[in-house]
C-alpha cells in the first residue's frame, strides 16, 4: 500500500471510530494504564466498578466460556472529531494553555470537561518510563508520522473490536461463540485509547524490547442479541507491571505471575506490523 492510499484507509477508520466514541472507554484506560496515577485502586473498589470487567486468562479463552464485559459506549453524544492540520497547528497543546483553551472551547473551568482536558494534556506532557514509548497524536497526520517512526517501512495494521448493535448494552454476560483465534503473537505493538478532549485525541503507547503480545479475535454474543467481533490482546510477560495495576485486583496474582489479557474496547486502536 502506497503512503497515499495508507493515508486514506487510515481516515476511514477515524471517521468509523469517532461515530463509535464514548466518554466511559476512556476512563478504562485511564485506569489501566500504568502511567496513571488514577491507577490505584482499592480493594473493594473494582468490584462495583464495572468498567473493570476486562480482564482475563489465557485459560478462560475456550470456545463456550461465558463472563461479564463492559464495552465502551458508542453514545453518539459524546462523539469528538478529528481536525485538520491546520486546525490543530492553530490551538495549542499544553497544560499551560488551559485558561485559553477553556475559553476557547467556551468550557467552564469548574466543569468535569475542563478536569477531563487537564488529565489528558497531563497524561501527554508525562514522560514515558524508559521501557516504553508514547504519544499523543491529535491528527490524521500526527497519527501517520506515529506509525513511521514505530514501524519504519513496515506498513502497519490496525485492529479494533466491533460491536455489531446500535443499542449497545454497555454491561452484559457475554459467551464466546466461536472458538478464540489467534491472529498475532509479537512484541511491537502500539495501542492507541481515544482520551477526553473537546477533538479526537489518541493516547498511544507500546512497550519497548521484545515482551510477548498474543493478540486473538473472538467472537461474542451477548444476553441482549447483539454479536461483538472482539479483539482481545494477552500480555505474556506482566514482571516489569507496577504491582498495583488493577489487572491484579481483578484477577489476583502479582507482576510475572501470569499472562493477563484484557478486551480491546470499541474505542480504541491497536497497529501491528503485518506480516
Ligand atoms: C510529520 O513528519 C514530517 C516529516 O518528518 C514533519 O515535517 C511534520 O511536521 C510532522 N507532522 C506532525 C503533525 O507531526
Ligand atoms: C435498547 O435496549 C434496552 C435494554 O436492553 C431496551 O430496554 C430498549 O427497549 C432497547 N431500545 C430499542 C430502541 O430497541
Ligand atoms: C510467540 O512468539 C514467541 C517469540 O517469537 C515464542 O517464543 C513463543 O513460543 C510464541 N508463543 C506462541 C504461543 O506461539
Amino acid at each position: 500500500m502506497e503512503m497515499k492510499n495508507f493515508a486514506s484507509f487510515l481516515w476511514c477508520v477515524l471517521l468509523i471510530l469517532q461515530s463509535s466514541l464514548g466518554s466511559h472507554g476512556q476512563e478504562i484506560y485511564a485506569k489501566t494504564s500504568r502511567n496513571d496515577p488514577n491507577n490505584v485502586v482499592k480493594p473493594k473498589q473494582h468490584r462495583d466498578d464495572p468498567t473493570l470487567s476486562v480482564f482475563f486468562k489465557v485459560n478462560d479463552l475456550y470456545l463456550g466460556k461465558k463472563m461479564p464485559i463492559y464495552f465502551a459506549t458508542n453514545d453518539k453524544s459524546n462523539r469528538a472529531y478529528l481536525l485538520s492540520q491546520q486546525e490543530v497547528d492553530s490551538i495549542p497543546f499544553s497544560s499551560k494553555k488551559l485558561p485559553y483553551l477553556l475559553k476557547f472551547f467556551s468550557i467552564s473551568n469548574t466543569s468535569p470537561q475542563a478536569e477531563a482536558m487537564k488529565t489528558t494534556l497531563n497524561l501527554c506532557e508525562h514522560k514515558p518510563k524508559e521501557d516504553e514509548f508514547k504519544f499523543c497524536v491529535t491528527s490524521l497526520e500526527s497519527m501517520l508520522n506515529m506509525t513511521r517512526e514505530i514501524f519504519g517501512l513496515v506498513k502497519p495494521k490496525v485492529l479494533t473490536t466491533k460491536i455489531f448493535n446500535s443499542n449497545h448494552t454497555l454491561f452484559q454476560w457475554y459467551t464466546f461463540v466461536e472458538k478464540p483465534v489467534e491472529i498475532y503473537n509479537l512484541s511491537k505493538m502500539v495501542a492507541c485509547h481515544a482520551k477526553a478532549y473537546p477533538y479526537l485525541v489518541y493516547y498511544c503507547h507500546g512497550q519497548k524490547g521484545h515482551l510477548t503480545n498474543r493478540v486473538f479475535k473472538i467472537a461474542l454474543g451477548g444476553e441482549n442479541g447483539e454479536r461483538v467481533e472482539a479483539v482481545a490482546i494477552c500480555h505474556m510477560d506482566t514482571s516489569t507491571w507496577d504491582p498495583e495495576h488493577v489487572a491484579f485486583r481483578v484477577l489476583g496474582g502479582r507482576p510475572g505471575g501470569f499472562p493477563v489479557c484484557h478486551f480491546l474496547p470499541a474505542d480504541n486502536l491497536v497497529w501491528v506490523a503485518s506480516s
